[in-house]
């Protein structure tokens, strides 16, 4: 179960002709479909008002349409889900993993189409969209099988001559998945799937941005044969349809990945009225690494690109704060800016690209706020340009600035810039504090060949996450359950042993016989 009897999905080898030539024309239909999302309630897709999803890579292309859900669909998803709660959660527990195990299979199958939709709509490399359908894969089969393990059988507990005692852990309800952009199909697939195979039933809220990706998912979901009284989706903005589900009575718990803020809003929704709800909440971070002069050079700068500037920045585990240690950090940072200087920013159609698009205008002159306050405050180290035709979608130009203190960055800057502060080693205690001062916990990178400064960073900073001498994105499901504390979540951890038990109520039943 923890990695030995259920295995991760396996890649596809893009150095391959054959598989390049599949993925081309997979990409290529998909290049030419008009995708629509609409909110799908009781099996029924719902009309209503429209709205046109562009392409973050080439707004001239419209990749498709949604249709927005009002107020009362939302009302008869929550009805619907409500009344179908108690059967799917009677349901044997082994049924429910095999619909998602089908679930699985359906996107082994269908994972070309897909990916080509999330470089599409969500502006993801071909690398990425293949890692996220993977995830997907993964977060069916290792729910499926948490299921099979913890709620199939009720753990039998000691008792008094005469008495059983039985632990039983059962489906909670109706729970609200609300899911982000930047993973618009894994996270979307991993809330749901433990949402269900825990035995609730479900209400699926996409990022406005990327409703298509979703709605791809939920009907390949009923395919696979998840009632569709169970599962229903909703399309819209969070501030409007997704505060108006968390704040419904009916609901049993909400599931949540996105920023802080929302975060925070969502949690105070939550306790109003007279209810007591579960919120498992994956937000942001302000993540930092650590790297000292044992440090080899060639290593860090790898890991510090892959990290600072995969998914232009647009991950919530990307570092966003490089601490190095003085003696070493004259070298790293020509290396990291000779390193920047071959990265391709680019449509992510072509397998070439390193750094595809922002996922929107708004987001852009986000991070342009972000760098002009920079470049009053701190050092601009390096910029590197944005290409010919750029102008076509929404990219940014990944750059390093030079700040002196953590504090200087007052909330997670989400895209591919980066922040270098030096450090005297005999005042890393100083680091740990910053990064723990942030209030942000959710990853840590550490490179260090020196076993006794990896303990005490280790011990010392509040962290989800840390990876140590390699790069800190990519969290794989079953070996790195992920997830932040602080600002940055409350756990329990995606693709984790402890994360179905979150969405279960425990009843024990004893019996005197
Ligand atoms: N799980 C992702 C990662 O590890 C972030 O959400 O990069």
């Amino acid at each position: 179960l923890y990695g030995k009897e259920r295995l991760n999905s396996s890649g596809i080898n893009l150095a391959d002709s054959d598989a390049q030539i599949h993925l081309k024309q997979a990409l290529e239909i998909a290049s030419k479909q008009l995708w629509h999302a609409a909110p799908i309630v009781d099996g029924h897709t719902l009309t209503g008002r429209v709205k046109t999803i562009l392409n973050p890579a080439d707004h001239t292309d419209v990749v498709g349409e949604v249709t927005l859900a009002d107020s009362s669909a939302a009302d008869k998803a929550l009805q619907t889900a409500y009344q179908a709660a108690p059967e799917w959660g009677n349901t044997h527990a082994s049924e429910r993993a095999a619909r998602l195990e089908r679930a699985a299979d359906l996107l082994e199958e269908q994972r070309a189409e897909l990916m080509a939709l999330i470089i599409r709509e969500g502006g993801r490399t071909i690398h990425d969209a293949l890692g996220e359908v993977r995830e997907a894969i993964d977060f069916c089969r290792y729910y499926a099988a948490q299921a099979r393990h913890h709620f199939v059988h009720p753990a039998i507990l000691p008792g008094i001559t005469g008495e059983s005692n039985q632990l039983r852990l059962t489906g909670r309800g109706v729970f609200i998945c609300i899911s982000p952009w930047n993973f618009p199909v894994s996270i979307f697939t991993g809330q749901i799937t433990a949402a269900l195979a825990a035995g609730n039933s479900v209400i699926a809220k996409p990022a406005a941005l990327t409703p298509l990706c979703g709605a791809y998912m939920v009907r390949l979901l009923h395919e696979a044969g998840v009632p569709k009284k169970v599962l229903h989706f909703i399309t819209g903005s969070g501030s409007e349809i997704g505060m108006k589900l968390v704040s419904d009575a009916r609901i049993a718990g909400v599931a949540f990945t996105g920023s802080n803020s929302t975060a925070c809003q969502i949690n105070q929704a939550l306790t109003q009225g007279e209810r007591i709800l579960p919120f498992i909440a994956e937000t942001g971070g302000q993540n930092g690494m650590i790297v000292d002069s044992s440090a080899l050079p060639e290593q860090v700068v790898k890991d510090v690109i892959t990290s600072a500037f995969n998914s232009a920045g647009q991950r919530c585990s990307a570092l966003r704060v490089l601490f190095l240690q003085q003696e070493v950090s004259e070298q790293i940072i020509e290396m990291l800016s000779g390193a920047m200087d071959e990265l391709l920013i680019g449509n992510p159609i072509h397998l070439s690209t390193d750094i595809g698009p922002i996922i929107s205008l708004s987001a852009c002159d986000e991070l342009q706020r972000h760098c002009e306050r920079m470049d009053r405050e701190a050092r601009l180290i390096k910029a590197i340009p944005l290409p010919q035709g750029s102008e076509q979608g929404s990219y940014f130009a990944p750059r390093i600035y030079e700040i002196e203190r953590f504090s200087q960055l007052q909330h997670e800057v989400f895209g591919p810039i980066l922040h270098i502060i030096r450090y005297q080693a005999s005042y890393l205690n100083e680091v740990v504090d910053a990064i723990n001062h942030s209030g942000y916990g959710l990853t840590l990178g550490i490179h260090s060949r020196i076993n006794s400064i990896i303990d005490y960073i280790t011990r010392h900073v509040r962290c989800g996450n840390t990876y140590v001498n390699r790069n800190m994105i990519g969290a794989v499901v079953g070996s790195q359950p992920f997830g932040g504390e602080g600002l940055s979540g409350t756990g329990p951890k995606a693709g984790g042993p402890h994360y179905l038990q979150r969405f279960a109520t425990e009843r024990v039943v004893t019996i005197n016989t």
